[in-house]
């Protein structure tokens, strides 16, 4: 095909998709055709492009110019003006908060600067449904180059030297579990890519089936031949219909292009993929229970030893890979062990990939370096905290992370450091909480969340988990005891002693974490019946000032509990019986004003009702003698 004057990068992942990428799409269709830019410009649906806080968005190459947050009545003007006219839209640009000025570029944008793309190499730049669009960007070369001229000992020994640790949660050396399960005498053996993910907010996997299932493919089949597998899984959550829609397609073309199936590109070596829908239960992404879940029994996990890689599923050696190891293998044979081993830490190789979410400015997924600080992704890739609050702490790892203090700001993000910080890496949530998050809250959060998710085999993480958030939901309600934060302490060791898989020895880290750094806010909560971030209800009020005040009788007509009295003139008066503490107040007092109050482990103090309220003097503008004086 001649190349275009212009190509059309446009978002089709969930997030944009759901924005309506798909009517932007339909729109830019008809407005190209209207203009009759057919065979100037291309449109290319991609997968996600990594800054979902912005969808949906498009980039028009070949200058890389970006726009967000579009919607279909934008696309007539953009059509004309820049397609058509050549003038670039200033309004339908990135402006970051502190600037007034927009950003044309991509690459000037500070949430793609500090990036390093490896798993993330193709995205947005190809059609993931289009096996020829990964082809032209080097994709099957590093298969061709391992079945063509290298032994499965040669692949093992590369990883083994590239330092690749497993990016699914625990880290583990990659080319030591492949070399385990190829040592095994027993066959057939298997390869399984985990596509689970269900750690709330986190979609790193999804993404990267959703916008290069290619490179996963490749990667697993490299992995096959290595260890002597001639079989794969693909375990996916069902909740993943569009990532499950292009992985599907991009088997099927693998296999017409000879790249999956029997005698792959006709070097003797056989391989096939099948997807199998996971249920949706947290646990199902642990390896063991995984297994059982593609068996068909119930996704409970078991001991270990012995390791999947040891007895896996039907009882044979299998290698379970997470998505983003298995994208990651490719480019290691390609550019090399020594390439690869020379980005990150000491102990940590490579890139990460982390969904960041919660109270940040720029939203979305990121591929940095292993060994960048916590600062350089919140501040510089993530833009800071909206409204200049001040960063109070980061929930990394998913559910059974643990909670980083700002003092630990400094942070580089590697294994070995997130885990001396009581946290870990996990499969890549990146949680930003501000000021205003409360950290018991955060942990009774996470351990409802944990709570609900432990399969019941082990009592003590059934129970202990129970326990834990009996004593969390105690002391949010303002009913915390001398001895809770000891007793919560010495149950976290335990259940983290006795578990028997990984959900269970690691559900504690969020009330640990949150104990370690932040007990003055336990204690506050106990001692003083005091809520610091004034988040937990029992223990807040709502109360207007009545020198603030202006009578406007806005907060009256919005209370949903009609819980407000006042009328004009008069300052209005919260009834604490019949007040839910729902926040509408807060929320719509203007300003200005500034009337309403947060209150907590405090008296509230009594207001008059029928007051009259005292005017804010309007500032006279001076006049011109005043000024000339
Ligand atoms: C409760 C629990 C949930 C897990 N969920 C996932 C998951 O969604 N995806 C994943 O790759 N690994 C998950 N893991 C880790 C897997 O058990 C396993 O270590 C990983 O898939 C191995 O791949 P890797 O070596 O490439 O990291 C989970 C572990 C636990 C304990
Ligand atoms: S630790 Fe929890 S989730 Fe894991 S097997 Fe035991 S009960 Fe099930
Ligand atoms: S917090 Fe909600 S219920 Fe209470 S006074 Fe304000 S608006 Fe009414
Ligand atoms: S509290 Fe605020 S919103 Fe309510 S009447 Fe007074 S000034 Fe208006
Ligand atoms: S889904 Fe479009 S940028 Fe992530």
């Amino acid at each position: 095909m001649a190349a275009r004057r212009l190509e059309l990068m446009l978002c089709t992942g969930t997030g944009c998709v759901a924005g309506g990428s798909y009517r932007i799409k339909r729109a830019l269709e008809e407005e190209i055709a209207r203009h009759g830019l057919q065979e100037e410009i291309s449109l290319v649906p991609t997968g996600c492009n990594g800054f979902c806080g912005q969808g949906p968005l498009l980039v028009v190459m070949p200058e890389r110019i970006f726009y967000g947050w579009l919607k279909t009545e934008d696309i007539p003007f953009l059509v004309e003006e820049h397609f058509l006219k050549g003038r670039p839209v200033k309004k339908l640009m990135f402006t970051p908060p502190e600037r007034r000025e927009p950003i044309p570029l991509l690459s000037d944008i500070p949430f793609f600067k500090k990036q390093m793309l490896i798993v993330l190499r193709n995205k947005g730049i190809i059609d993931p449904e289009k096996i020829d669009d990964y082809i032209a960007r080097d994709g099957y070369t590093a298969l061709e180059k391992v079945l063509t001229s290298m032994t499965p000992e040669e692949v093992i020994e590369e990883i083994i030297r590239s330092g690749l640790r497993g990016r699914g949660g625990a880290g583990f050396p990659t080319g030591i579990k492949w070399k385990v399960c190829r040592n095994e005498p027993k066959t057939p053996k298997y390869v399984i890519c985990n596509c689970d993910e269900g750690d709330p907010g986190a979609y790193m996997d999804r993404s990267v089936f959703e916008s290069d299932p290619h490179s996963v493919i490749e990667g697993q089949t490299i992995a096959a031949y290595a260890i002597g597998a001639s079989h794969g899984y693909i375990y996916v959550r069902t909740e993943y219909p569009l990532a499950i829609k292009r992985m599907q397609k991009a088997i099927e073309q693998a296999r017409e292009y000879g790249l999956l199936g029997e005698n792959i590109l006709g070097t003797g070596f056989s391989f096939d993929l099948e997807i199998r829908e996971g249920s949706g239960a947290f646990v199902c992404g642990e390896e063991t229970s995984l297994i059982h879940s593609i068996e068909g029994k119930s996704p409970e996990p078991r001991q270990r030893p012995p390791f999947p890689a040891q007895v896996g599923i039907w009882g044979c050696p299998t290698v379970i890979n997470n998505v983003e190891t298995l994208a990651t293998v490719p480019v290691i044979i390609n550019r090399g062990a020594e390439w690869f081993s020379k980005i990150g830490t000491e102990t940590s190789k490579g890139t990460k990939i982390f969904s960041l979410v919660g109270k940040i400015n720029n939203t979305g997924l990121i591929e940095v370096p292993m060994g960048i600080t916590l600062r350089e992704i919140i501040y510089e890739i993530g833009g800071g905290i909206p409204g200049n609050r001040k960063f109070k702490a980061v929930q990394t790892g998913g559910p059974s992370g643990g909670c980083i203090p700002a003092s630990l700001i400094d942070l580089p993000i590697d294994y070995e450091s997130l885990t001396q910080a009581g946290s870990m890496m996990g499969s890549g949530g990146m949680i930003v909480m501000d000021e205003d998050t409360c950290m018991v809250d955060v942990a009774k959060f996470f351990i409802q969340f944990t709570n609900d998710e432990s399969c019941g085999k082990c009592t003590v993480c059934r129970d202990g988990s129970a326990a834990l958030l009996e004593v969390l939901t105690r002391i949010t309600d303002g009913e915390g005891r001398e001895g809770d934060i000891e007793f919560l302490e010495e149950l976290a060791w335990a259940i983290k002693d006795a578990s028997m898989c990984g959900l269970g020895t690691t559900l504690p880290n969020p009330v640990l974490t949150t104990i370690r750094y932040f007990r003055d806010e336990y204690e506050a909560h106990i001692r003083e019946r005091r809520c610091p971030a004034k988040v937990c209800k029992n223990l807040i009020a709502y109360w207007i000032d009545p020198q603030l005040c202006q009578a406007c009788l806005i907060c009256k007509r919005e209370c949903p509990a009609e819980a407000i009295y006042g009328e004009k003139h008069t300052v209005h008066v919260i009834d604490q019986s019949r007040c839910t503490k729902c926040g509408t107040c807060l929320d719509v007092c203007p300003p200005r004003f500034g009337a309403v109050k947060k209150l907590s482990g405090e008296p509230i103090p009594p207001v008059e009702r029928g007051m009259r309220v005292e005017r804010k003097k309007k500032t006279a503008t001076p006049t011109q003698e005043q000024l000339s004086a």
